[in-house]
């Protein structure tokens, strides 16, 4: 039923699940707004297999076939023949919702419409379609071709025969889907962004400079990376967007993003992709 994936937002996320999903055998249409976020993305996934053919876990030949399964285009027709549509566009809900109609006025029936959010509600915008059943979070994690694990949201409205749909399509990329229902920030980023925001709060406190924060929770707790790096790697702006959904929806004081996380983002260091965060970086 999904021999055709289409995936909504040609970004980091984005593209590294067209990425996954071609190399997986699918056909992918992969949509953006502009010709430029296209190319920028096309040329994101041809560097990330790059890394595999020099060493040698890819041939050349493959990697030009993986290539010529994704289809790169600025129409929103072009996802028609989808059986299942990925979206990965920015945190914003209005934005999201009306690609959700979109796509649900375009696509067959049986389609499945999934959101990669980090945090906006399955069921809200399972409610924007008329197939809220066939609606379902699709939560992979950055860089996409690396991590295994793909949190799968359950709105209100989710169907088993979408979970299941959506569990064996996630198999089929290699990777692990686990289950979880529709809350605030699901269980990673309620998780993961009190702990970054601590962090922050640590650096705007004084309690240490940022190279002892990071270093004390990657040595001293095994992470691959100090809470501050990850910040900066998964974007400051996108931080800041899931803390206030745990803030305005859980309603706990102890969501509150960090006032310095709030000054950075304003002063639009955005971590990696701006070349400046809690570090600065070479672009
Ligand atoms: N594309 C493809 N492969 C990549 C890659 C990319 N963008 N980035 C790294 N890799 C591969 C490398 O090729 C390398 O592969 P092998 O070991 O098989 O040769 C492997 O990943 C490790 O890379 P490096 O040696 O270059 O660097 P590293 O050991 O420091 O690992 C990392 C980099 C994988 C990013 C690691 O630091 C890490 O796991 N960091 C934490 C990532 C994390 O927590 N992600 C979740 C963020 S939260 C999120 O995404 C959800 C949300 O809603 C906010």
């Amino acid at each position: 039923m999904e021999e055709i994936i289409g995936v909504v937002g040609a970004g980091t996320m984005g593209n590294g699940i067209a990425q996954v999903a071609a190399r997986a055998g699918y056909s992918v249409v992969l949509r953006d707004v502009k010709d430029e976020f296209l190319e920028r993305g096309l040329s994101a996934i041809d560097r990330s297999l790059q890394r595999d053919v020099d060493k040698q876990r890819l041939g050349e030949e493959e990697k030009r076939a993986v290539l010529s399964r994704v289809k790169a285009t600025t129409e929103m027709d072009d996802l028609a023949g989808a059986g299942f549509v990925v979206e990965a566009v920015t945190e914003n809900f209005e934005v999201k919702a009306e690609i959700f109609r979109g796509l649900d006025r375009l696509t067959r029936p049986e389609a499945i419409l999934a959101s990669n959010t980090s945090s906006i509600s399955i069921t809200k915008l399972g409610a924007a379609t008329r197939r809220p059943d066939k609606v379902i979070g699709m939560h992979f994690m950055n860089p996409v071709p690396v991590m295994k694990l793909v949190e799968i949201i359950r709105g209100i409205a989710t169907s088993d025969e979408t979970y299941d749909r959506t569990r064996a399509l996630t198999e089929r990329l290699e990777k692990i889907p686990l289950e979880c229902n529709d809350s605030p920030g699901f269980v990673s980023n309620r998780v993961l962004m009190p702990m970054i925001n601590e962090a922050i709060f640590a650096l705007h406190e004084s309690v240490a400079p940022r190279e002892s924060i990071d270093g004390i929770m990657k040595l001293g707790m095994n992470h691959p990376m100090g809470p501050l790096t990850l910040a900066d790697f998964i974007g400051l702006d996108v931080c800041l967007a899931i803390l206030n959904v745990l803030h305005t929806e859980l309603g706990d004081p102890k969501y509150r993003p960090c006032p310095l996380l709030k000054r950075y983002v304003d002063a639009g260091w955005l971590g990696r992709k701006t070349g400046r965060g809690f570090y600065e970086y070479e672009r």
